[in-house]
């Protein structure tokens, strides 16, 4: 083992999630300006130290922790390259809110991931990388898409279909999101449990729901293929519909999308997994984007950040 770091982003869901679960598309984005890094560090004894904003400590300690997932993906990692009782100091530095929708779990599992593989000197196929970020996803979501891992390991929007590879899509030049943080946890493996709660109680409803946002999605993609701004916001707010009547929004994210809609916002909806976590908020530039970012502090946005579809690299 070499002394290694490997990188990842916040993802944001644009449109697609929980319906993503079930086979429907999702169209996601890398947030590069909010990164997480993992460094490795190999020791002359066999302690194996994480030292990290959510958990610090030996490795061997975690299994009862929110870091057990990822806990296990790195012993199977270090089994992998025989390596098990090599020791090491990791250390995890990320911008990243945990538990709020931007695929904290999963930015944590690509980071990983990519620095035990750089330490050990091999390549990493990007479907390879995938697998295993899988490993602690299960772990910590149940049920999970592979969307988080596939948005926090690339570096262009991405649209996603579960069990397929993900494909870069083009984005319009023009066209600001606003995120906002509620401040409030939401658990992905407790949302996602409620939607199959409320599909197994009520199928029929559901599914039509469920397609619902699969159709919102295909139309989200044809609005950004037209440079359609208007065209994209009015399927942000559909998705939002469907979000609430699937159980997963929140007074907090209700009030926050009113805030940013009646702020000038094209459209506006929850990201992630929901009840808490973050939403998102179109603007058709950055005046108007900083007129919602006012609104949304107003109605008790915990934090915010900015992204103009412009900035984004296409590589
Ligand atoms: C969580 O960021 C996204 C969900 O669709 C779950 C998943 O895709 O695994 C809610």
């Amino acid at each position: 083992m070499q002394a290694a770091t490997g990188t990842s982003f916040a993802k944001i869901i644009l449109i697609g999630e929980h319906a993503v679960v079930y086979g429907q598309p999702a169209i996601a984005l890398p947030v590069k300006s909010i990164r997480l890094t993992a460094t490795l560090r190999p020791r002359p004894d066999p302690a194996q130290v994480v030292t990290s904003a959510f958990y610090n400590g030996s490795l061997a300690d975690a299994d009862a922790t929110h870091f057990a997932g990822i806990a296990t993906l790195i012993r199977q990692l270090l089994t992998n390259f025989s390596a098990r009782q090599q020791g090491f100091s990791l250390t995890i530095d990320s911008a990243l809110p945990p538990e709020r929708g931007m695929g904290s779990s999963a930015a944590t599992a690509v980071a990983i991931t990519r620095a035990v593989y750089a330490a050990f000197a091999t390549p990493l196929a990007n479907d390879t990388l995938l697998n295993w970020a899988n490993v602690s996803e299960k772990i910590i979501h149940g049920n999970p898409s592979g969307l988080d891992a596939a948005t926090a390991s690339a570096r262009a929007p991405q649209w996603f279909v579960k069990g397929t590879a993900p494909r870069p899509l083009r984005f319009p030049g023009q066209g600001v999101l606003v995120i906002a943080d509620t401040g409030i946890p939401g658990q992905t493996k407790v949302a996602v449990g409620a939607v199959a709660h409320q599909l197994a109680q009520e199928p029929r409803q559901t599914e039509t729901t469920i397609a619902a946002i699969g159709q919102a999605v295909r139309q989200s993609a044809v609005a950004l293929a037209n440079d359609d701004l208007p065209g994209l916001g009015v399927q942000l707010s559909t998705a939002q519909t469907a979000l609430r009547s699937l159980g997963v929004s929140h007074p907090l994210l209700d009030r926050l999308i009113t805030a940013a809609d009646q702020a000038g916002a094209l459209g506006s909806k929850l990201t992630g997994s929901g009840q808490g976590g973050c939403m998102i908020a179109l603007a058709p530039g950055l005046a108007t984007a900083a007129r919602i970012t006012a609104a949304l502090t107003q109605a008790g946005a915990a934090a915010t950040w900015t992204y103009p579809f412009a900035e984004e690299d296409m590589a």
